[in-house]
């Protein structure tokens, strides 16, 4: 039962390291596994938002053509535009060329439907007269339709008629006009069809006016391509103008870019919204494979047939996404760990401790055992010894009394020796025995450890001689008397030095010392003998405990001297190390006796 407990405790810290080994594998898989989760999920939110900046961005190019488109209206509802008042249209259409600033407002037209010339106004203000040079049937026929009247018309300008301007992509805004508003001349406008006014737009500075501002995440930016897939806006200032398809392919021939022209072609010039991720050939100045993601919105630039729009894309690298995941999943990950080795480390040293609790208890348990055991055996050698001591004193006395009579040399003379001698002993070992029973009232007694020491040592110097063994005292000077007897002390010390003897068959070196430590005085007694197995330790203090051949020893040294300390209020420990189990350290046996000191004013008195 109790082996079963002891291997039951043995095995426990081994299971709980595999558990805890276990338990920080599966921490950890469960954790790339939330990584990847975590991953995905971030970078969706992150797309999400790079949508939501899309947004924003195709609503804040759709208000500045609307703005645009308010200016033109207010322009066309002027009287000196729809009855061509010269000088005073020129100075109504530079308010307009004025009020507007940036580079958006290329050039101002006038038409007149009875002419063939336009009246152009640029920048600068300067006027000339051109051919209407844009869709002309179509431009034309369009205005002329009633229907259309106070309707807007946008329109991309041909390439080649804006050679002028550079190639730049170009948009053009227009509005029939019709003699509507009344003035000082025209009390009463006739409402007729007089032409139409138009805005040159430069259709990438309208593009590139909120979108060269935009940062996605810390280095994600945003591009415009409008409905046949131009660059109107890009960081890369030279793919404005040019087809995204192309110059994507000419600046990385090696790279496929399939995905994006994928997303271009299928989502982004059919005018949808969304997001997804693709292989770049360059980030900003940096140039190699990139991954990014890509979130797209459509920017409204004509809603009412033919509708004309187009696409504004948000882009970031995924690194940027993915290093932040793994700069939080690790930071996680390793305030995890930490943790969990630190309720780890408080479960060892609960554990570590219960030992420590547990093995006092069980050290307090066995001396409560052997006090009770020795008490016990007190009280029977009591009465056993009163009850041998009569017989023995007879015993004695009658031999006493026949070898007077027969002298020494005649017959049984020495059978009566023997007797004698055999009758002293077991008086011996009933005195012995009778020292369980004593009463305490030797405790005031105080000895001199020193002085004790010498006089054991010098009785039993020359056996040690003999033996062999070296016999060393280490004696502090000027201790304190401590409690006990000195006979008491005497014994103990004697029978210290005899189980000495008899572990150092061999010789030896005996080390006695004395020294105080705080209301104790110690006495040690040291030898180089065979030491004391592991097993035997501790049971030497108790009774009848020996391991000597049958007749050599009782087994009783140790434990009565136990019994003479303890009643003297003192303790006595020991350490050992069996020549067996000393692997390569010397073995022998060290005793120490702690005995408190004697109270001065008590002795004094
Ligand atoms: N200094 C020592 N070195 C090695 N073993 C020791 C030493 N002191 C005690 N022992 C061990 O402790 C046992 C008990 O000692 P204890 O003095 O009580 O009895 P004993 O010496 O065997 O017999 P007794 O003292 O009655 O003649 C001894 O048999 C011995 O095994
Ligand atoms: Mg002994």
């Amino acid at each position: 039962m109790t082996s079963g407990l002891a291997k039951t405790r043995r095995i426990v810290p081994y299971i709980g390291m595999a558990a805890t080994v276990i338990l920080l594998v599966a921490a950890f898989v469960l954790g790339l596994v939330s990584f990847g989760k975590m991953r995905q999920v971030i970078t969706e939110e992150f797309n999400q938002q790079q949508l939501v900046l899309a947004k924003n961005l195709s609503a804040l190019i759709r208000q500045d053509l609307d703005f645009l488109r308010r200016e033109l209206m207010v322009l066309n509802s002027s009287p000196s535009i729809q009855f061509s008042e010269s000088p005073s249209w020129r100075s109504r259409m530079k308010v307009t060329m004025d009020s507007i600033q940036g580079e958006e407002l290329l050039e101002i037209w006038r038409w007149e439907s009875l002419d063939k010339y336009s009246s152009v106004m640029d920048r600068t203000g300067g006027v000339r007269a051109e051919r209407w040079p844009f869709d002309e049937e179509g431009l034309a026929k369009w205005a002329r339709d009633g229907a259309n009247r106070n309707k807007i018309m946008m329109a991309s300008v041909p390439k080649t008629a804006a050679g002028k301007y550079g190639g730049r992509p170009l948009l053009l805004m227009a509005v029939p006009t019709y003699q509507v508003s009344p003035d000082e001349a025209h009390a009463s406008p006739p409402g007729r069809f007089a032409g139409a006014l138009a805005f040159l737009l430069d259709a990438s500075a309208v593009a590139s006016r909120f979108v060269d501002q935009a940062r996605s995440g810390t280095t994600g930016y945003a591009w415009v391509i409008d409905g046949e897939g131009t660059f109107l806006a890009h960081p890369k200032h030279e793919f404005i103008g040019r087809n995204a398809f192309m110059a994507r392919h000419e600046e990385f021939p090696s790279l496929g870019f399939e995905r994006i022209n994928e997303i271009m072609r299928d989502k982004m010039l059919t005018g949808q919204e969304g997001t997804g991720e693709y292989v770049s050939g360059w980030h900003r100045d940096e140039a190699g494979p990139v991954e990014k993601l890509i979130a797209y919105a459509p920017v409204e630039v004509h809603s009412a047939p033919p509708r004309l729009f187009w696409s504004v894309a948000v882009v970031a690298p995924t690194s940027e996404v993915h290093g932040l995941v793994r700069s939080l999943f690790m930071r996680q990950f390793f305030t995890q760990a930490a943790i969990f080795l630190a309720i780890l480390a408080g479960a060892f040293s609960v554990l570590r401790l219960e030992r420590y609790w547990g093995n006092l208890q069980k050290q307090k348990e066995r001396e409560i055992n052997l006090s009770s055991r020795l008490a016990a055996l007190g009280t029977l050698s009591a009465g056993v010894a009163h009850e041998i001591n009569n017989p023995i004193a007879i015993i004695l006395g009658f031999t006493d009394l026949l070898l007077e009579k027969i002298p020494e040399g005649a017959e049984g003379h020495e059978q009566l020796k023997i007797i004698e001698r055999q009758g002293l002993a077991c008086k011996k070992i009933v005195e012995n025995l009778s020292r369980f029973a004593r009463i305490p009232e030797q405790r005031d007694e105080t000895s001199d450890m020193n002085e004790e020491v010498k006089r054991v040592v010098a009785m039993v110097q020359n056996t040690l001689l003999t033996e062999k063994i070296i016999c060393k005292t280490e004696l502090q000077e000027g201790l304190p008397r401590v409690m006990g007897d000195p006979q008491g002390l005497g014994q103990v010390l004697l029978n210290l030095i005899t189980n000495a003897r008899a572990a150092m068959k061999n010789g030896g070196v005996l080390t006695i010392g004395t020294r105080q430590a705080g209301d104790f005085a110690e006495l040690w007694v040291q030898d180089t003998g065979s030491g004391i197995r592991k097993q035997d330790l501790g049971h030497i203090f108790d009774p009848f405990f020996t391991t000597k051949a049958p007749g050599e020893g009782t087994g009783l040294g140790l434990s009565i001297s136990h019994g003479i300390i303890e009643r003297a209020g003192g303790t006595m420990t020991v350490q050992s190390r069996h020549e067996e189990e000393a692997a390569s350290e010397p073995s022998g046996t060290t005793f120490t006796v702690r005995l408190p000191v004697a109270d001065k004013t008590r002795e004094d008195a």
